[in-house]
């Protein structure tokens, strides 16, 4: 590649972390200061948060989003409980069995739904079906992602449909928000809105993959699921003594609404870029973009010329695509995502690069 763009689109954290966010580590880093928890910007983002989402809060700041769902899921179910999430969640598939780990033995119980989405109906009728026997582990959780592992946004009326589920059955809801600035701009509603106003008990607030270096955050509404998360984060390893360090970044994330403008970014890029493929003539999207991720059925001639080109991205599965939506033997389905630092000018490669192959 000779112009120096950079056409990785396997992750939104294949980057580094924003200029405001290693300003912030920067001035932390001038002198002592107290260690687990006690410092001053640990104390700041408390606050921040608390602000943020018009509701007290306790916040647990951690390294990785893993760390950040597996403690929630283990303050929310007890070691002889089960959670409820998409079978092709991250908590499900792509954490290694951690939230099982930390919560002593709960189970992820996986359930279908389009483009990884649940639906209140679906959790309704799988809990219905659960037989109510000491033998059985109870449903005590229900975990959602926000975006999706698909890039899909739910709207404050699924999630609220959940949430209101949850109440009458007398479940926890998590949310797994990796992805929570992009679903969060992409909604226009506030932190509030998205959150505990729909029903949500218990937050990963992410916060890696839109600019931090290594910082998410618990963030738990239920004053309940608070009481052990601290000695739970000790536990597991996650209570820095540096502590400042990892506030230090959210605070740079958060300051002046970087963080929201960060994700505004990498979702127009990420417009950008499903506009110009499902332009292509054999090519199409397979969820609607709505917020940085891009998921499409490309003929394979063209994975071959982009892959060729020195793009990065990966295949993905077709398990839950929209009915009536299939990907041909000449097909690949693959997934783009775009992040805070995505240049338009990659983007415009991609599609030319895309563009130009005859097949
Ligand atoms: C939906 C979702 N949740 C959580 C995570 C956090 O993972 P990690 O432990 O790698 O920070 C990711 C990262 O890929 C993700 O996509």
């Amino acid at each position: 590649m000779t112009t120096g763009l950079s056409l990785n689109f396997a992750s939104d954290n294949v980057e580094g972390a924003s200029p405001g966010v290693m300003e912030a580590l920067l001035r932390a880093n001038a002198g002592p200061a107290p260690a687990y928890g006690t410092d001053a910007w640990t104390k700041r983002v408390e606050a921040r948060f608390a602000e943020l989402f018009e509701h007290e809060v306790a916040v647990f700041p951690v390294a990785t989003g893993t760390a950040a769902n597996a403690l929630a899921l283990a303050a929310a179910v007890s070691p002889w409980g089960s959670c409820l999430c998409h079978v092709e969640s991250h908590v499900a598939d792509d954490e290694c069995g951690a939230p099982e780990f930390f919560s002593h033995g709960a189970k992820l119980i996986g359930l279908a739904g389009t483009g990884c989405k649940l639906d209140a109906a679906e959790v309704e009728r799988v809990l219905d079906r659960l037989p109510d026997h000491v033998k059985q582990m109870p449903a005590q959780a229900v975990s959602l992602s926000q975006a999706t592992e698909c890039g899909l946004v739910y709207g404050q009326d699924e999630i609220a449909a959940i949430g209101a589920l949850c109440r009458s059955r007398g479940l926890a809801l998590h949310m797994d928000g990796a992805r929570f600035a992009n679903a969060l701009v992409r909604l226009g509603a506030s932190p509030a809105e998205m959150t505990w106003k729909a029903g949500i008990d218990i937050l990963s607030f992410g916060a890696t993959k839109n600019g931090c270096l290594a910082a998410e955050a618990v963030i738990v509404f239920s004053p309940r699921l608070a009481e052990s998360l601290a000695y739970r984060r000790k536990r597991g390893g996650h209570t820095f003594s540096k502590s400042r360090f990892l506030a230090a970044q959210l605070e740079g994330y958060l300051d002046a609404d970087a963080w929201l403008a960060h994700a505004r970014h990498a979702n127009a890029m990420a417009a950008r870029l499903s506009g110009g493929l499902a332009r292509l003539p054999g090519a199409r999207l397979a969820w609607p973009t709505e917020s940085n991720a891009v998921f499409a059925i490309l003929p394979r001639a063209i994975d071959r010329a982009i892959a060729a080109a020195g793009a990065l991205y990966h295949p993905w599965s077709p398990r839950f695509l929209p009915e009536g939506i299939r990907v041909g033997e000449d097909e690949t389905l693959v997934r783009f995502v775009t992040s805070f630092a995505t240049r338009p000018e990659a983007v415009d490669l991609l599609l030319a690069t895309a563009a130009s192959e005859k097949w």
